[in-house]
Formats: C-alpha cells, sequence, structure tokens
C-alpha cells in the first residue's frame, strides 16, 4: 500500500448531448461526446491505518456523508476488503452544478487513485461498475479523454481526442440542478427517441466545419429558465466561435476557437455581467494518479 497519491480530476464538456425519453428506471437514455479540458480539481490521498476513519476535506457546502470522493472510498473499502482508511483533501476548481463534471470526474479520480495505491487490487470492470453506482458521468471519466457516451452513462467509447482545439469557458455563476432540469425537459414534451450514432462520430472524426449537426437537447429548457445562458451562446456565436453550446444541463457555456488568442479576444469582448471566462485546452490524455 502507497501512503499517499496526488490526482488531477478534469473537467468535462458535451460537444453533443442526446436525451432520449425517460426510461422505465426513471433515467433517460444519452447519446453524447464527452471531451475532458484541462481545468481540474486537485485531491491529495493519504492512506490512514484505521478503516473506520475516512476524512474529506474542501470546499463542500453539503454533509460529508453526500460527498462522492466519500462515498467512492467506502465502496472501494467494501469491494476490495481494504482495512486502510483515507484522508483526502478536495482543492475544487470546477464549479459545482455548472454542467463540467466536477463531482463525478473527483469520484472517477479517487477510485482510480486508491486503486493505484493498493497495487491495482480491482480489475478496470469492477471499478469501473463501482463508478457508475455513484454517478452517470463517471465511467466517463475513468476511461478517456474523448469518448462516445451512450446508455445511463455506461456505454463509453473512446474517440480519438480534439488536440489543438481552445475552448472558452463562460461561468456565469448559476447552480443548475441536473434532476430538476431532466424533470423540465420530461415536462416539456419534446423528447426523442435516439438519432443515429454513427453520423455523429463520423462529425466528430470529420471535423469539417466544425462539428456539424451537433445540439444539446437541455438547450431549448434551459435557455427558458436562465436567458442569459443563451444570449451567452449567441454572443461565442457572433464573435466567431467554431462551434457554442450548453455543457450538460448547464450553467457552463463554451465556444470552440482554433487558436488561443481568438479565445482570448472573445472573453475581452464579450461583456455581460457577472459572467467570467476562463480559457481551456482540450486535453489529449487522462492524467494519472500519482504516487507517493
Ligand atoms: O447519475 P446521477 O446521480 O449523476 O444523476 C443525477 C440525476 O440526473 C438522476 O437522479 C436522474 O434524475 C438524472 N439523470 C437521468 N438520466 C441520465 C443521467 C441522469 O435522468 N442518463
Amino acid at each position: 500500500m502507497k501512503g499517499e497519491a496526488v490526482v488531477l480530476c478534469p473537467a468535462k464538456i458535451n460537444l453533443h448531448l442526446e436525451v432520449g425519453p425517460i426510461r422505465p428506471d426513471g433515467y433517460h437514455d444519452l447519446l453524447s461526446i464527452f471531451h475532458m479540458v484541462d481545468l481540474y480539481d486537485t485531491l491529495w490521498i493519504r492512506s490512514l491505518k484505521s478503516s473506520d476513519f475516512c476524512s474529506v476535506s474542501g470546499d463542500f457546502d453539503f454533509p460529508q456523508a453526500e460527498n462522492l470522493i466519500y462515498k467512492a472510498i467506502r465502496r472501494f473499502q467494501n469491494a476490495a476488503g481494504v482495512k486502510n482508511g483515507f484522508d483526502v483533501r478536495a482543492d475544487k476548481r470546477i464549479p459545482a452544478g455548472a454542467g463540467l463534471g466536477g463531482g463525478s470526474s473527483d469520484a472517477a479520480g479517487t477510485l482510480r487513485a486508491l486503486n493505484s495505491m493498493c497495487g491495482h487490487i480491482l480489475p478496470e470492470d469492477i471499478l469501473r461498475d463501482i463508478g457508475a453506482g455513484l454517478g452517470s458521468d463517471v465511467p466517463f471519466f475513468m476511461t478517456a479523454p474523448a469518448a462516445i457516451v451512450s446508455g445511463r452513462g455506461e456505454h463509453v467509447e473512446p474517440l480519438p481526442p480534439a488536440e489543438g482545439l481552445w475552448c472558452l469557458l463562460a461561468d456565469p455563476g448559476i447552480v443548475v440542478g441536473t434532476a430538476e432540469a431532466y424533470k423540465r425537459l420530461d415536462v416539456s414534451g419534446q423528447l426523442q427517441p435516439l438519432g443515429g450514432r454513427d453520423s455523429i462520430v463520423a462529425a466528430y472524426t470529420d471535423k469539417g466545419p466544425c462539428f456539424r449537426g451537433f445540439s444539446n437537447t437541455f438547450e431549448d429548457t434551459v435557455f427558458k429558465w436562465y436567458p442569459l445562458l443563451r444570449q451567452i451562446k449567441g454572443s461565442l456565436e457572433q464573435i466567431g466561435a467554431l462551434r457554442a453550446g450548453l455543457s450538460g444541463s448547464g450553467s457552463s457555456v463554451y465556444g470552440l476557437f482554433a487558436e488561443k488568442k481568438d479565445a482570448l479576444r472573445a472573453a475581452d469582448l464579450i461583456k455581460l455581467p457577472g459572467v467570467a471566462f476562463r480559457e481551456v485546452k482540450m486535453l489529449a490524455r487522462l492524467p494519472d494518479a500519482i504516487l507517493q
């Protein structure tokens, strides 16, 4: 057992996100292209002698028992029969309720780091099943920097990363509740059966006129709820983003640019009160936990 690990947990954006009608289990089938970006939460993990003691500290505004990092530790201990406890310190940089997957990425990073610290005691498929039980986006964060994701989120097929593109993330400081956003989609009556996977993969792989045909089912509903988000998307398109859209159920809106200077120029020109911009690169590889 290694005593300590540091793991970077990246944020994601959804280049494309289709949501199908509600399933009998209350979830929705998805067809989505997820891509990681280089904005990270950092976790410092220390193993402890007693398995009774687990602690997660950081800038969280909810109880420890609801924290996905804490839940990931407890499920890992049970599945692996590990007797050690763990102490985790989290430096949160990914805004919460922003559609960037921060909580899910932290859970995935925790599972991967604990498994590395324990000499890969659990096979990858078991680790991924634990991840899927913690949240729909967690399997993606355990797999690859870019992927087409389907089912509830558990089917993850890696895609080549869209290297070289710059992403301008607009953070309007709004917290969108994912479960509430799904409920609003249900009552909108707009949910249609999912389209074909192959045309989406082809549009991603060609890149051509930058992801032609990509969309996000949440946009109509969430833009009615928070009109500022529609305004941000419109501004990004007007200024020449190759693609602009809502990430997940929001509240982040992103614009893609070929050059860093174009992203910086857009951030400079778009003046919307309360909206902060951050330029990030599309990630080319999943960061490994560093053992100490
Ligand atoms: O799986 P996770 O806990 O992240 O999902 C949060 C909520 O989002 C779920 O309770 C469900 O209401 C909704 N959801 C969904 N279909 C998905 C993923 C999430 O309805 N594929």
